[in-house]
């Protein structure tokens, strides 16, 4: 009995996928040499096994995409091969042959993996559809494949593009990285970074995501004090539909979005306290509810924290929670100011000095010793950030062929020594006195107060709150009140 009715022609619209590999496999020799004979007129590469011993060596063998499996092999269930096949080649599809009137089966093998199915005895269409299907689907598998390799590919470039920019040489540093690197080995282990503004808190959290089991997913930097007040609860734990007015869509907040990933919460004393409690919810139980709903959602990520600010003294002040701080701090990593690590002054001119002279397509100019030694004796207030942005100030003005230690534009003028007696490095001290100043210029509107600092209305309101600002009704403009 012929196996195969031909019928002539191919369909319309069907193109052929000269390197899909095909094997057959089935026990009836008459069967495979005719679609043997089919699939190579087709174009596709084709290998026919009548036994099973000979198809699993076949696809051990050979990278095969496509599996025409008969499930009426003799002396072997062809359920449990598909089982087998399916579990050692996951990614291999798998077409199978079964009798007329073989429902059962065909749906126990849908069930274990099966692409499609074609009944004996078939039509060549039909075999060519059922292999158009397969291959529409397997184009598709490639293209997943391949975005994923590049994805890898991207995230594995920025992971080594972030070690190799991290720059240091001093005994602070490395012991720094060795720490980082340690908490990247503990994927669940919360972190607290402290350390002045410009240190480098968010390049450590970076690195510690990105050498860690998690970098694959998301990491999420979030700064509370630049979310408006109404907002946080929404953006951190999601909402509902409707459940305010502005939610016009389910929403997924930042802990569900770092689920397998990091969450990094940027200047966490900034954080209201209802918040802070909720938060420390969220860290202990590893779920979050989202506004408007009551199933809570399990979700899996790892928090790091920052802080430029002296959290002893905001636990002491009432300001921030003690219970979070313990939550947080499993490793601490604080990171100094540079003028507390001279060792990584000079590393750090010359990186920065190669790296913007090539982004902005200059010379590489040489640095002046009495320009590098007055480096050495700067006091940095604004940290690598301050040295990162005078450089490349320097390059960008620089007309000759050296930088002179006039190049460098410091805070403080250049002779750092003198200053620094002058200067109060007090963080708070200077943010409180900034605040007073800026209310003052802008005539007590906060809007525009908060305009002039960089910061949002609330983040203004809560360093008011923070440190006692009362502003009276004479002094404020109704605009505010
Ligand atoms: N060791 C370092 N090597 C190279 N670049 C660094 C280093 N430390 C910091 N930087 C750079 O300095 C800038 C500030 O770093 P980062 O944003 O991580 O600081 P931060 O401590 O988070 O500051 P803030 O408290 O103001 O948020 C970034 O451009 C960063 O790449
Ligand atoms: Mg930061």
């Amino acid at each position: 009995m012929p196996i195969l009715y031909n019928t002539p022609g191919r369909p319309e619209n069907y193109q052929l996928n000269s390197q899909l590999k095909v094997l057959v496999i089935d026990d009836e020799i008459n069967f495979t040499e005719e679609i043997e004979e089919f699939l190579q007129n087709q174009g596709f590469i084709s290998y026919t096994a009548n036994n099973v011993h000979k198809g699993r060596s076949i696809l051990k063998n050979q990278n095969i995409d496509l599996l025409i499996l008969d499930i009426r092999l003799k002396g072997i269930n062809g359920l449990d091969v598909l089982k087998e096949v399916k579990q050692t080649y996951p990614k291999l599809e798998v077409i199978i042959v079964s009798a007329h009137g073989d429902m059962d089966s065909v749906i126990t093998a849908l069930r274990n993996g099966a692409i499609d199915y074609l009944k004996k005895p078939f039509r060549h269409t039909d075999i060519q559809i059922a292999i158009q299907r397969t291959r529409k689907f397997l184009d598709l598998q490639r293209v997943i494949t391949s975005m994923e390799a590049k994805n890898s590919l991207i995230s594995q470039s920025l992971q080594e593009k972030i070690k190799r920019d991290f720059i240091g040489e001093s005994k602070q540093i490395k012991q720094i990285l060795d720490l980082a690197v340690t908490a990247a080995k503990y994927k669940n282990t919360s972190v607290l970074i402290t350390g002045e503004s410009g240190t480098g808190k968010e390049n450590i959290a970076r690195i510690i995501h990105y050498e860690s089991a998690r970098n694959e997913n998301l990491f999420c930097a979030v700064n509370s004090s630049a979310i408006t007040d109404s907002l946080l609860e929404s953006e951190f734990f999601g909402h509902k539909k409707g459940s305010f007015t502005g939610a016009i869509n389910d929403k997924k907040g930042f802990f569900e979005v770092s689920d397998q990933g990091t969450l990094f919460l940027d200047e966490i004393a900034d954080m209201p306290l209802n918040l802070q409690a909720k938060i420390l919810r969220a860290i202990e139980e590893k779920t979050i509810t989202r506004v408007g709903e009551t199933d809570p959602i399990a979700t899996d990520f790892r928090i790091i924290a920052a802080t430029n600010h002296d959290i002893a003294k905001l636990i002491e002040e009432k300001k921030f929670r003690l219970d979070l701080l313990h939550r947080l701090n499993t490793i601490h990593i604080h990171i100094p100011p540079l003028r507390e690590r001279i060792d990584d002054i000079e590393p750090l001119l010359t990186h920065y000095t190669n790296d913007f002279a090539r982004k902005l397509n200059k010379p590489v100019p040489v640095i002046e010793r009495e320009a590098i030694n007055a480096l050495l004796n700067y006091s940095f207030p604004g940290n690598v950030r301050e040295l990162r942005n005078m450089i490349e100030r320097a390059i960008i003005l620089c007309k000759t062929e050296s930088l002179k230690a006039s190049d460098f534009q410091t805070y403080e003028g250049h002779d750092s020594e003198k200053e620094k007696e002058k200067i109060n490095f007090n963080l708070e001290e200077n943010e409180l006195k900034l605040v007073h100043l800026a209310l003052k210029e802008m005539n007590y509107n906060q809007n525009k107060t908060a305009e002039l600092l960089g910061i949002t209305r609330d983040a203004l309101i809560r360093r008011m709150k923070k440190y006692n600002i009362k502003v009276s009704k004479s002094s404020s403009t109704t605009e505010d009140e």
